[in-house]
C-alpha cells in the first residue's frame, strides 16, 4: 500500500472534482489564455449572503470586553458547551419543531470533522457503508481516506427520467434487497441533497429507518442546507427525534445558513453511546471545539429567538435563495439543456448534458471561461452531467445569465444539448 503522498504524486487520488478545481487556479486559467476576473464560476459549493448583523455584533461585544474576551482564548469541553447546546436545542424546537435532548448532543469543528468522527466510532475495519448514487462528493474520500471500509451506493437516481426515482414500491422494495445482501452498518446521504438539489422523499427515509433498524444499521442524514428549502413544507423527518429513531444520527452546521463558512461549527445529534464514544474520537482529532465562535453564537441564537429576529433572517434568505434557484432553472432551460433538477432546496441543480460531464466541462471551460463541476465525482448516475451552484451568485443574476449566455455558444457549436 502507497503512502498517501506517493499517491497524490503519482496523481492516483486526484477526484474529477479537485482536477476541475486546479484547471480552474487562476495560475492555471492564465496559462490557459483565460483572465481569472473574467471566469464565470458556477463550481462553489459556498453561500454568499451577509452573516446576520446580530451574530457579528456579538463577536463585537466579545472583542471589546477584555475579561470576555481572555475567556474565549480557552479551550471548551470536548464535546462543546453546554451552553450552545440548550441553545441549538431551541433553535432546531422553534426552527424545525424538533425535539432534542442535550444528552444526545455533541457540537464538534465543523459537520465535516464530525462525519468522519463517526465512521470512527461505528465502523470496524471490513465494514460496509453504503451511500445513495448520486452523493456528496466529499463522502466517498472521506471513507477512503478515514476508515478501511467498503463504500456501496445505492442508486437512486432515474438517468431516463434526470430525477430522484419515483417509483415508491419498486425503490423500497430494492432498497431492501440492497441492505439485506450488502448489510452495511451506516447508510448516509444528505437532504436537502448535494448534487441535485432533491429532497430525499419522506416516504423513503421513513421506510429506510425501519428497514435499517432490523438490519442494524444507522442512518445519518446530513443537515447542511436544511435552511434552504424552497417546497411549501418542509419533510416530516427533519423533526424526528433519535430517541424515538435509535438508529438516526442527524448531522447539523451553520457553514451554510448565518454564512459562517470561515466560522463554522457541527453538531450531530444521536443516541448517547454513539455521542459518549464521539467526544473520545474528538478529542483525539480536534481537542475541542473553537470557544469565540460557540459562545457567540450561543449568545446570537438566544436574542435572535427571543426576538424573532433569527426566524425573519432565515426566512428572507430563504427567499433569495428560492429566487435565484427559479432564475437558474429559466437560464438553464432557455441557454443549456431542458433535462435538469428543479431545486427543492439547498444550492445546486443537475444538468445532463449529454456526454461525458469531464469533457463537457474542459471544452467549456477552455472554450467560454465558464466552470461547472462534472457530475461523474457524485456517482455514476450523473456521468453525463454537470453540477452547477447557484449559491456563490444568488445576488448576481446577470452574471448567471451571462455565463449561460457564453455556453449557449459553444453548446450550439458542439450540438451537445440533448434535448431529450
Ligand atoms: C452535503 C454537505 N455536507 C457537509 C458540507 C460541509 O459542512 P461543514 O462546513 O460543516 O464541514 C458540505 C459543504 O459543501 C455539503 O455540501
Amino acid at each position: 500500500m502507497l503512502k498517501l503522498a506517493d499517491q497524490f504524486k503519482d496523481g492516483v487520488t486526484s477526484s474529477p472534482i479537485r482536477r476541475i478545481m486546479e484547471m480552474a487556479s487562476p495560475d492555471n486559467l492564465v496559462k490557459m489564455g483565460l483572465d481569472p476576473n473574467d471566469v464565470i464560476s458556477f463550481a462553489g459549493g459556498w453561500v454568499n449572503h451577509e452573516a446576520p448583523e446580530e451574530l457579528r455584533q456579538e463577536y463585537i461585544a466579545i472583542a471589546k470586553d477584555r475579561d470576555l474576551f481572555h475567556k474565549t482564548g480557552a479551550y471548551s469541553p470536548s464535546d462543546g458547551s453546554p451552553e450552545l447546546k440548550k441553545a441549538l436545542i431551541d433553535f432546531n424546537q422553534q426552527i424545525f419543531g424538533a425535539a432534542s435532548k442535550e444528552e444526545n448532543i455533541i457540537i464538534g469543528a465543523n459537520s465535516t470533522q464530525l462525519a468522519y468522527s463517526l465512521f470512527k466510532v461505528l465502523l470496524n475495519p471490513g465494514d460496509k457503508i453504503a451511500l445513495l448514487d448520486p452523493a456528496y462528493a466529499n463522502y466517498p474520500e472521506q471513507i477512503e481516506m478515514g476508515v478501511n471500509c467498503q463504500m456501496v451506493c445505492f442508486p437512486v437516481f432515474d438517468e431516463e427520467k434526470w430525477a430522484f426515482v419515483n417509483d415508491e414500491q419498486k425503490l423500497i422494495t430494492d432498497f431492501e434487497q440492497f441492505i439485506e445482501k450488502e448489510k452495511p452498518k451506516l447508510l448516509l446521504f444528505s437532504s436537502p441533497d448535494n448534487p441535485t438539489g432533491t429532497m430525499v422523499p419522506d416516504f423513503f427515509v421513513k421506510k429506510a429507518l425501519e428497514i435499517t433498524l432490523k438490519n442494524d444499521c444507522f442512518v445519518a442524514i446530513d443537515f447542511a442546507y436544511n435552511t434552504f428549502v424552497y417546497t411549501t413544507d418542509q419533510p416530516e423527518y427533519f423533526t424526528y427525534s433519535v430517541a424515538d429513531y435509535p438508529n438516526l444520527v442527524k448531522l447539523y452546521s451553520n457553514s451554510k445558513w448565518c454564512r459562517g463558512l470561515g466560522r463554522r461549527l457541527g453538531w450531530l445529534e444521536a443516541d448517547e453511546n454513539i455521542i459518549q464514544a464521539l467526544k473520545v474520537v474528538q478529542q483525539c482529532v480536534v481537542l475541542c471545539p473553537d470557544t469565540i465562535h460557540q459562545l457567540t453564537l450561543a449568545n446570537y441564537i438566544n436574542k435572535g429567538l427571543k426576538d424573532g429576529s433569527l426566524a425573519t433572517y432565515i426566512n428572507r434568505i430563504n427567499e433569495d435563495y428560492k429566487s435565484a434557484a427559479a432564475f437558474l432553472c429559466e437560464c438553464i432551460n432557455k441557454y443549456l439543456s431542458p433535462r435538469f433538477t428543479l431545486p427543492q432546496g439547498g444550492l445546486y441543480s443537475v444538468v445532463d448534458v449529454g456526454m461525458n460531464g469531464d469533457e463537457f466541462v474542459e471544452n467549456v471551460l477552455k472554450k467560454t471561461g465558464v466552470i461547472f463541476v462534472p457530475g461523474g465525482g457524485f456517482g455514476d448516475s450523473l456521468k453525463n452531467g454537470i453540477r452547477i451552484s447557484f449559491g456563490p451568485l444568488v445576488y448576481d443574476k446577470a452574471k448567471i445569465e451571462e455565463g449561460f449566455q457564453r455556453v449557449a455558444k459553444v453548446v450550439k457549436k458542439l450540438s451537445i444539448n440533448s434535448g431529450s
